[in-house]
């Protein structure tokens, strides 16, 4: 079985089909940006892209993922380390605090913001506040949305 992530092919070893994915991501990949954390598909700190959309993986298998096109927040920033916008648009704005939701936040909200490039801010609001962060009061992370969103009014 194949997985595709971040832009590679991804050989699973059949000992892994049945492992849960975010653990396969972490231990077997060393992609360590999803975090299990509820483990229950409830605050989004696991929150991946699945064929560009958000997927809660932690009560996901490695199995369930065949031959889809998977994106970490490892594979956001360019090859040479340069952040993507979104996540420069995080840093600059003050979003980030302790961090842990931070990778399923920039996920979710890059996943919106290539459907919806020209949002409102209570647009912006209701794509993330099921991923849930105790630290920054969301306002930090709705203007960095808001400051990323011409990148994709831009893209093709
Ligand atoms: S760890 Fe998956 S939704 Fe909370
Ligand atoms: S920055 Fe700490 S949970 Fe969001």
């Amino acid at each position: 079985m194949k997985l595709f992530v971040n832009g590679k092919e991804i050989e699973v070893p059949a000992a892994a089909m049945e492992k849960r994915i975010v653990e396969f991501l972490r231990e077997d990949l060393d992609l360590t940006g999803a975090k299990n954390a509820c483990d229950i598909g409830a605050c989004g700190a696991c929150t991946i892209l699945v064929n560009d959309e958000p997927s809660r993986i932690c009560i996901k298998l490695v199995k369930d993922f065949a031959g889809q096109r998977i994106l970490t927040i490892e594979g956001m920033a360019a090859p040479d380390g340069t952040l993507h916008p979104l996540q420069q648009a995080f840093v600059d704005c003050g979003a980030i605090q302790c961090g842990y939701c931070t990778p399923g936040m920039v996920l979710t909200a890059h996943a919106f913001l290539l459907k919806h490039p020209r949002p409102t801010r209570g647009e912006i609001r209701a794509a993330i506040f099921k991923n849930l962060c105790r630290c920054t009061g969301y306002q930090q992370i709705i203007d960095a949305v808001e400051q990323a969103a011409p990148h994709y009014q831009n893209r093709k």
